[in-house]
């Protein structure tokens, strides 16, 4: 699901770029290190902020990002076309349906992009198949307890059916092989969970 323009202006701002880049890419990067010379998916990738990210601090070889809106892809590759194309390819995709082989990447991220997606389940199968063994799953999601929030229903839409404790997230990485252990955090009182899985 798509954001809406109250959920736009508030990730497309100079404040949501700081946070990911000062807070959420170090605590994930303390949970599961870096991806030197890897090659890496990200799902969602909005305007690309964390795509630089995964490039220069994480240490990609190369990054397929992608995102359902072609808006915000649009956004991505303005803002990233200095990157040459052996590193860097930018898609209007669904994470539901990636279009890419089985065990295909050594990393996918998630920067808070799987409670947009009705049956969320779908989502981390998908991640899963087109992980290799040994691969690593990033993830940062906003969970049930703060969907349910007036802020969170008045000014943006989201799925309202079938979402996620932090717990329940885990649980099923877990059941589908992706083990993330104690490699995990929740903040904001539960609002958000943060965390690194393995592909066994
Ligand atoms: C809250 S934004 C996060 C954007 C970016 N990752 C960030 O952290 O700034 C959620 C993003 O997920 C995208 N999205 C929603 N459903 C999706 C799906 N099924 N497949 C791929 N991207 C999706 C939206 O278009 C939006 O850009």
């Amino acid at each position: 699901m798509k954001m809406n323009w109250v959920e736009k202006m508030l990730m497309n701002n100079p404040i949501r770029a700081a946070f990911q880049i000062w807070y959420e890419v170090p605590l994930l990067e303390r949970l599961g290190g870096r991806t030197e010379g890897m090659k890496v998916l990200e799902v969602g990738c909005g305007r690309g902020v964390g795509t630089e990210q995964i490039l220069n601090r994480f240490g990609a070889s190369s990054v397929l990002a992608m995102d359902l809106d072609p808006d915000m892809v649009r956004l991505a590759r303005k803002r990233l076309m200095k990157y040459p194309a052996d590193r860097l390819s930018l898609t209007v995709g669904d994470v539901t349906a990636i279009q890419a082989e089985d065990q295909s990447f050594d990393a996918v991220f998630d920067f808070a992009i799987i409670h947009h997606v009705p049956i969320w389940q779908d989502a981390l199968k998908e991640i899963h198949r087109v992980l290799k063994p040994g691969g690593r799953f990033f993830f940062q999601e906003v969970t049930s307890h703060a969907l349910e929030k007036w802020s969170y229903q008045t000014f943006m839409v989201h799925p309202v059916e079938n979402r996620f404790s932090g717990t329940e997230f885990i649980n099923e990485l877990e059941r589908l092989g992706i083990q993330v252990g104690t490699k995990t955090t929740e903040k904001y009182g539960g609002d958000f969970v943060y965390g690194v899985g393995i592909k066994k």
